[in-house]
């Protein structure tokens, strides 16, 4: 039998190149191998998306990504989180379990306390409770589906544990009910640079946009930040963000061709910009097309998250019977 991946992804923002490098692109791979169930974690981006309108077109957006990206959801679950009312229950019984010290000491939260201590103010100000409860919710999605390895980025890991935790106080109390899952961390995102050098982050206004227009990307790849130095002059490949952005989608000898003329001077940093544009538009060609197409057909999207939820509720509602079972409820 196949092991289960799960993983959930907060619609918040227009997905960039780092997220399709490092996450994307990475977790596609993994479903080949696994029985995949991956979601959009929609309810968790409440927490920061207060804008209805924005919201909606983010959610779809993000799953026209995920689809024009090569997600088959014939193959992989693909649903919406707040589709299946199993998680949301699922939350309550699991917040009965969860000491308040662990959400204390959550990151998330525990930034946004800082904040407003250093600003001299209340610790609470502003700070909503969905803030706070956003690890159960998170341990909720991940146990409903008894999966075995949730893919993640770095700064998740902490949930994860929060999510394992609960899930062995739960055990403990009432029986071995919940399977226990390991974090996979991807950390590749952390080597991909913006177009300032530091890591693509929609936080730093840096990222190179996935599904745009080819005019669009080629005015964001000729604002890649760079030294100054002029055609001819000897320039270092290793502390250049333009190099390494090439590096992710250049083939290896193109990679080595590259990193000599960098040596050796004569290539300019415009020329290298073009060549990159060419390559990124090219690879991106295909997925772009099948965004827009969904884009513009939005109820072709909603047919699919709507048999995707359906798949998962039927694996959702047997587990959380067997939940309710241990806990006397039924
Ligand atoms: N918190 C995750 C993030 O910000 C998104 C998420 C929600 C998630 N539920 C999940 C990830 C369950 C993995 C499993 O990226």
């Amino acid at each position: 039998m196949k092991k289960i991946a799960l993983t959930g992804i907060k619609p918040t923002g227009e997905p960039h190149i780092g997220n399709y490098l490092g996450a994307i692109q990475p977790a596609l791979e993994l479903a080949k191998t696994h029985d995949a169930l991956y979601f959009i974690a929609d309810y968790h981006a409440l927490t920061s998306v207060k804008d209805k309108t924005l919201l909606k077109e983010q959610i779809y957006s993000l799953a026209a990504t995920w689809l024009a990206a090569g997600l088959d959801p014939e193959k992989v679950t693909f649903y919406r989180q707040s589709d299946i009312p199993e998680v949301f229950e699922l939350m309550w019984i699991l917040s009965c379990m969860a000491p308040k010290g662990l959400l204390n000491r959550a990151h998330a939260y525990k930034a946004a306390i800082d904040v407003n201590t250093e600003d001299g103010t209340d610790p609470d100000s502003g700070i909503d409770c969905g803030l706070y409860y956003y690890p159960i919710l998170m341990a909720a999605d991940i146990l409903l589906f008894n999966c075995h390895v949730v893919p993640v980025g770095q700064d998740q890991k902490q949930h994860l544990e929060i999510t394992r935790d609960i899930a062995q106080s739960f055990n403990q109390t009432f029986g071995n009910v919940l399977t226990l899952p390991e974090p996979l961390i991807q950390d590749a995102v952390k080597t991909i640079p913006g177009i300032d050098g530091r890591k693509m982050s929609k936080s730093y206004k840096n990222e190179i946009p996935l599904y745009t227009t080819s005019k669009k990307l080629k005015k964001r790849i000729n604002q890649i930040v760079t030294d100054s130095k002029d055609v001819n002059e000897s320039k270092n490949p290793d502390k250049c963000n333009l190099f390494a952005i090439f590096s992710q989608f250049a083939s290896a000898d193109a990679i080595e061709k590259t990193r000599h003329q960098y040596l050796a001077g004569g290539l300019g940093y415009g020329e290298l910009k073009s060549a990159l544009f060419e390559l990124v538009d090219a690879f991106l060609k295909e997925g772009r097309t099948r965004y827009f197409d969904l884009m513009a057909d939005k109820k072709q999207i909603d047919i699919i998250l709507a048999q995707g939820a359906e798949k998962a509720r039927s694996i959702a509602k047997p587990l959380l019977e067997n939940v309710r079972k241990a806990i006397g409820m039924q």
